[in-house]
């Protein structure tokens, strides 16, 4: 079966690029997930108690997303990639893995960070994907890297 790259990027395009890279070393599908209402640098801006990203992450709000994967049931794994926002994953990428049935696919997760550690990303991840086998969570620093542990753990 065929494997999917499903990524979120928002700030300088690091996680797209990895994700890119890695898609065109393992052969695999590349899909963005983006919200509805694109991030502007103003809600990105996690200084700002009230900027969008804060107001999402403390209301614990559902993020929707644009479009929809229509083939997913081809696909026996799935990457899913984003940068670290709080120490996890945006709430955007699990807005995206709920609209999803994860039933028997291979599931990892990469992600790009200012500097945080993968720390407890899986578990945290791991209700939005339920049926699926999430194989575990790593930062990867270039498409290479991705490529490699793909290969290694799927
Ligand atoms: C709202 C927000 C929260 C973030 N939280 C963290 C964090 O907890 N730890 C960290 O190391 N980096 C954090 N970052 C930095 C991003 O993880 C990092 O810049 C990432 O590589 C950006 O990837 P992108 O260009 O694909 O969006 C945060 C960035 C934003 C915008």
């Amino acid at each position: 079966m065929k494997t999917l790259i499903a990524y979120f990027s928002a700030e300088n395009g690091t996680t797209a690029r990895a994700a890119k890279e890695a898609a065109e070393l393992l052969g695999a599908d590349l899909y963005e997930i983006a919200p509805e209402q694109p991030y502007t640098a103003a809600d990105l801006n996690w200084k700002n108690p009230l900027a969008r990203c804060n107001r999402e992450k403390f209301g614990g709000k559902d993020v929707p997303v644009v479009g929809r994967i229509e083939n997913f049931d081809d696909y026996g794994a799935v990457l899913i990639g984003f940068p670290i926002w709080y120490a996890c994953a945006p709430n955007v990428v699990n807005t995206f893995c709920q609209g999803y049935n994860w039933y028997g696919k291979k599931i990892a997760a990469f992600a790009t960070s200012g500097g945080s550690g993968i720390g407890k990303t899986a578990d945290k991840l791991r209700p939005f994907v339920s049926g699926g086998e999430l194989l575990g969570a790593r930062l990867i620093h270039s498409g290479a890297e991705l490529a490699d542990w793909a290969k290694e753990i799927l």
